[in-house]
């Protein structure tokens, strides 16, 4: 693929099937009807940014970065959210791109630190953000606690 042809521009609504099928490669299958309500709500947020690469053709990755909720015990930061590049163009610089867009909204912010939090399976992801400048600085479980049935 033509790397000059690839755009880092801000997600809109008419992304959102692209945007489905690449959850779906991250591992995350979501109806669109949840995700247009989900988008909807994070596009008017400032505390939110949502940027798709793209050719004149197709999506072909996304990432979502936020502002992290704010701590008694820690400065603002950023986080990321999501990053996904399509299986077929991996390795081309697309998902370092998006990671500059999302690094460039957060220094814009004047958050001073961005996070992001991998599963220690994505092995390959990890080196890929080794790359990009970032440490592993610390390993955690997560728990959760379904609150109602529906979500057992
Ligand atoms: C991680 C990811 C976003 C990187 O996107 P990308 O466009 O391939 O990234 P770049 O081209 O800028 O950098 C490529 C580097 O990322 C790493 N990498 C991670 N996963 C890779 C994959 N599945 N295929 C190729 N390279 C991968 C390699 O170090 C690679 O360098 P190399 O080609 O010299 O070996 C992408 O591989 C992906 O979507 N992976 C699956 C989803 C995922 O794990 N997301 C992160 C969740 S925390």
């Amino acid at each position: 693929m033509n790397k000059s042809a690839i755009t880092i521009r801000e997600m809109r609504e008419d992304d959102l099937s692209a945007v489905r099928g690449l959850a779906e490669q991250l591992g995350y299958p979501i109806s669109l009807a949840d995700l247009s309500q989900r988008f909807a709500w994070l596009n008017k947020s400032s505390d939110h940014k949502l940027f798709v690469a793209c050719t004149d053709a197709a999506v072909i990755g996304w990432v979502h970065v936020g502002k992290e909720m704010s701590s008694l015990l820690a400065a603002d930061r950023a986080d990321i959210g999501a990053l996904v590049v399509d299986t077929q163009v991996r390795s081309q610089g697309i998902g370092a791109n998006l990671m500059m867009a999302a690094e460039k909204w957060a220094t814009d912010k004047n958050l001073k630190l961005m996070r992001v939090r991998s599963n220690m399976k994505r092995t390959d992801a990890h080196r890929f953000y080794q790359r990009q400048g970032y440490e592993i600085v610390k390993s955690w479980h997560l728990f959760t606690k379904a609150l109602r049935d529906s979500e057992r």
